[in-house]
């Protein structure tokens, strides 16, 4: 990447909140609100509370991702973003092809829209057992190119993906990366997460934001691992 995106160190992060229900989302939010600005709301927690904890976190000061991953006919993801797009949600995930992509930027209004390319829990293997032969690296560039020149903000890849999606298709889009294991950048086979990679070295590569989940919402300390994370892609970024 050669001119890294001017992003607060507090939104670099981005916490899944991939809790049971609003309460536990609040609370964690509380507890690390003091060093990051930016929260993930999924479908767990979106199935919970619908849109009591985003309007909450918003009231906050705070930025959502909202990671629904809007996948159906056109018209139907056209109204669903329709749903969402006035509500100060910053960024909310799409996928499909060309006419559902269209379709979502239609309805998109204010909203910065996400291309998910490949999930970061699928490896080589899991794409060929749905009958597809590209490579992953291939296949999330072809998909990520394509939401690009259709208007997408940005895209969600690994980190494996970003060093290449940054170089190929320059500066201007975000480059959203799970799969984020402090001090692991090839899988341990812990849990479902395939293509992972440590926060600093995700962001050096040339993501513009890293999406962590369990290391954070499962650890005694969430903020002590929220500081090390940050320590690390401030010296991976200087
Ligand atoms: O717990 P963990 O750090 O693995 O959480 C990753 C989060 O990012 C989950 O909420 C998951 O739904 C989301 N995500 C992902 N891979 C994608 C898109 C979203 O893991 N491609």
């Amino acid at each position: 990447m050669s001119e890294k995106m001017q992003i607060p160190l507090q939104e670099r992060i981005i916490v899944a909140l991939d809790v049971a229900n609003p309460e536990l989302a609040k609370e964690m939010v509380r507890s690390c609100e003091s060093h990051v600005s930016y929260f993930k709301v999924g479908l767990q927690l979106f199935m919970a509370s619908y849109f009591e904890v985003v309007d909450w976190i918003i009231a906050r000061g705070h930025k959502v991702m909202l990671d629904l991953k809007f996948f159906d006919i056109p018209e139907t993801v056209k109204l669903a973003v329709e749903q969402v797009n006035s509500r100060g949600v910053s960024l909310a995930t799409i996928h499909g092809n060309d006419a559902i992509i269209r379709a979502a930027m239609e309805a998109r209004g204010d909203l910065q829209l996400l291309a998910v390319t490949v999930l970061t829990s699928f490896g080589e293997e899991d794409l060929r057992a749905m009958g597809m032969t590209q490579s992953i690296e291939d296949l999330v560039l072809f998909r990520a190119r394509r939401a690009l020149e259709l208007g997408c903000d940005g895209v969600v890849s690994s980190g494996l993906e970003a060093e290449r999606l940054r170089n190929d298709l320059g500066d201007k889009l975000l480059i959203v990366t799970p799969g984020i294991r402090p001090g692991a950048n090839v899988r341990d086979g812990s849990d479902d997460q395939k293509r992972i990679m440590t926060a600093g070295r995700a962001i050096a590569g040339g993501a513009s934001h890293v999406v962590v989940g369990r290391p954070i919402t499962k650890a005694d300390n969430p903020i002590e691992v929220i500081k090390l994370m940050q320590a690390d892609i401030q010296s991976c970024l200087s």
